[in-house]
């Protein structure tokens, strides 16, 4: 049987998010965590959808009801964009495994989605360019997101570093790195939280007072050329306090929480030397810079939650394996 294996990374927000969606700067890295989805032609004349993780399989046919299982409908809606590019609906079993967990801000649907739509068209021996590879993906991202920015399905596709700013080309920032002796950590509260209801709560309320928001909105932009001089300069001090900055605007937002602001502040004192939510925030993940030598005494301040110690500035969407 012919079958392509096919991974896209996670990433995180590390300025930026929320005011993205109104325009504004953001600047996201892809991280060393990974989607990885497996498309294999079947005989069985329907589409197979099996997610270990998830403990779920559904079978649905060739013409493209939606799935009972919320979870699939991504797929779904990749095929009916890809049937309206041309491309046949064939039977074929797809195979999702991903380190990303799922609604914590790490970008998991964007990654399996572009994981997939790369691994079946690679399988239909058409494989998109990386521009039509975005906008199919981002269908799928919509069903999972209402109205995404891109930055996600932006990341999972040329990985790297980027500035993103919607309805413009990402800036790919070259040659970033944490510096040896530091640590980027992201730290899952563990609390599951709806990207959409969050982004829709930001809009209503950025709405409604817009002239006092307006300020916000342009410090979170000032923060970015700030950030990325520090980056390439390999300043972490500085970063560190930009997150801190950001993590305040965030709050000042409403998408912080609790929970949320007890790991942040937990964190800073315990030695990190900046601390913010990522992503849309009311849960999900917290980033952290923090210097190597405290990593033991940091984590053991954080059993609770599940941590995450990753590379930034990972790779792009790839094909990993195929038999073609
Ligand atoms: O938490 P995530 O990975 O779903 O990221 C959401 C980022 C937002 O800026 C809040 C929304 C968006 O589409 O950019």
């Amino acid at each position: 049987m012919r079958r392509v294996e096919a991974s896209a990374p996670g990433k995180v927000i590390l300025f930026g998010e929320h005011f993205v969606v109104r325009g504004y700067r953001a600047l996201a890295t892809a991280i060393g965590l990974r989607a990885r989805v497996i498309v294999e032609e079947s005989r069985g004349g329907s589409i197979r959808f099996i997610s270990p993780n998830l403990k779920l399989e559904e079978s649905i046919s060739l013409n493209l009801e939606n799935p009972i299982h919320r979870e699939f409908e991504v797929y779904t809606a990749i095929l009916r964009s890809l049937k309206s590019r041309g491309y046949t609906i064939i039977p074929h079993n797809v195979i999702i495994d991903s380190d990303i967990p799922l609604s914590a801000g790490l970008g998991s649907s964007a990654s399996t989605s572009v994981a997939y739509t790369l691994a079946y068209t690679t399988l239909h021996d058409s494989p998109l360019r990386e521009d039509e590879l975005l906008e199919v993906s981002l269908e799928g991202e919509k069903i999972a997101h209402g109205k995404p920015s891109g930055i996600d399905v932006n990341i999972a596709v040329s990985g790297g570093t980027i500035v993103y700013k919607r309805g413009e080309k990402p800036i790919r920032i070259a040659d970033v790195n944490i510096p040896r002796g530091y640590s980027l950590l992201i730290i899952d509260s563990g609390i599951k939280r709806s990207t959409r209801d969050a982004v829709e709560y930001v809009l209503r309320l950025s709405g409604d007072y817009w002239s006092i928001m307006e300020y916000i909105y342009r410090a979170a932009d000032a923060i970015i050329d700030d950030a990325i001089e520090a980056l390439r300069a390999g300043d972490m001090r500085r970063l560190s306090t930009l997150m801190n900055i950001n993590h305040g605007l965030l709050s000042s937002i409403g998408v912080s929480r609790l929970e949320l602001d007890m790991i942040v502040n937990s964190l800073r004192e315990s030695g990190a030397l900046g601390a913010k939510l990522t992503g849309a925030g009311w849960g999900g993940c917290v980033i952290a810079i923090i210097e190597d030598n405290i990593i033991d005494s940091i984590t053991s301040r954080l059993l609770k939650y599940k941590v995450y110690r990753t590379l930034i500035n990972a790779s792009g969407a790839r094909v990993d394996y195929s038999t073609l």
